[in-house]
């Protein structure tokens, strides 16, 4: 028997398995232990190839929050490599079978969490709003977001990015995060998303150096495939957190427009029923402007499939920035 003792995430799971493997220990005679402090295993002598299919469903599986689950992992490894690599075809097999049950519990587990967080955030504060100096301006406002904390986001990322321009502005637009360039260079919209955005409000006749930009989470969310960084839209529970950001410059900010581009942006300030395709262009009074309304996001105009696509959807962004455009004069 080897008692395997590891810390229980999965790629220090996926490290123990490896070198178990190497050493040739079938499934029965191991017996994994949880320690959080546990040294990684050390590197496995082998080299083993398993589907991407199999990492990724194990991935999942191993959010459950169920101890047996890593011997269940183990136990459809274990024959991959050295029964049948295409294991996973086979719906029948109670240990397939049982992985795709525990990746199901691990997402059910996931959104209840979600849930969760979103409640707490909404009923006790928390996340910005502990940051956020009261009765500051803007400069003294996007110097204390330096310092925030108040959702995990700001781990990974380069720093917060907050938003830019004058505050007498009389449009203000919200976007939804950095992208990757505006994570390094401290800007909003300074990338791809930024030149389609600039078009466009030079199509319409407004002066991006005249109006005020900024987005409703102020940190990049990524993942990283290789060594490029994968933006990531926020959960609803960041949204929530960095909340307080957007509203405090809002309440320094009075725009005659105030634009949401972007599922995310219409999220954080026009409420969970809002629906883009549908709402998009609507124009409505709200606490913060008089005219407040959403449209697209300029990078879903990068994201349509072809050039037609992409010409209608950059269609409808000029269209609804056209409605901010009298206000910005
Ligand atoms: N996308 C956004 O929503 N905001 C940025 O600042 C850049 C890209
Ligand atoms: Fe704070 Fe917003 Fe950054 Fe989260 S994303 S750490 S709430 S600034």
């Amino acid at each position: 028997m080897v008692t395997v003792e590891f810390e229980p995430t999965f790629e220090r799971w996926q490290a123990a398995a490896r070198a178990l493997l190497s050493d040739g220990v079938s499934p029965a005679d191991v017996e994994w232990r949880e320690r959080p402090d546990a040294p990684p295993a050390p590197r496995a002598s082998k080299f083993f190839r398993v589907p991407p299919r199999f990492l990724e469903l194990a991935r999942q599986a191993a959010t459950a929050s169920d101890p047996t689950r890593w011997g269940a992992l183990y136990d459809v490894l274990w024959r991959i490599v050295n029964e049948r690599r295409d294991l996973l075809d086979d719906r029948g097999d109670p240990g397939v079978r049982r992985l795709h049950g525990l990746a199901a519990q691990g997402r059910r587990e996931a959104e209840q969490a979600e849930r969760q967080e979103v409640l707490r955030l909404q009923a006790e504060g928390g996340g910005a709003a502990a940051f956020v100096p009261a009765d500051a301006d803007l400069a003294t406002l996007a110097k204390a977001a330096k310092q925030c904390r108040g959702c995990p986001l700001y781990h990974d990322a380069t720093q917060t990015v907050f938003g830019r321009g004058p505050a007498d502005a009389r449009v203000v637009l919200v976007g939804e995060q950095p992208g990757d360039q505006e994570d390094r260079r401290d800007a909003p919209f300074v990338g791809p998303a930024g030149e389609v955005l600039d078009r466009a409000l030079r199509d319409v006749g407004i002066d991006r150096d005249a109006i005020y930009v900024t987005n409703a989470v102020k940190h990049f969310k990524f993942v990283l495939r290789g060594k490029r960084r994968i933006h990531q839209t926020p959960r609803l529970s960041e949204i929530v957190a960095c909340r307080p950001w957007v509203e405090a410059e809002l309440a320094r900010l009075t725009p005659e427009t105030l634009v949401c581009l972007g599922a995310t942006a219409a999220r954080a300030l026009l409420g969970d029923d809002f629906r883009l395709m549908r709402d998009r262009g609507r124009v409505f009074s709200t606490r913060w402007a008089p005219q407040t309304l959403a449209t697209l996001h300029p990078s879903a105009v990068l994201r349509g499939e072809d050039a037609a696509a992409q010409e209608r959807l950059y269609g409808m962004l000029v269209e609804d920035l056209r409605l901010a455009a009298g206000a910005a004069r």
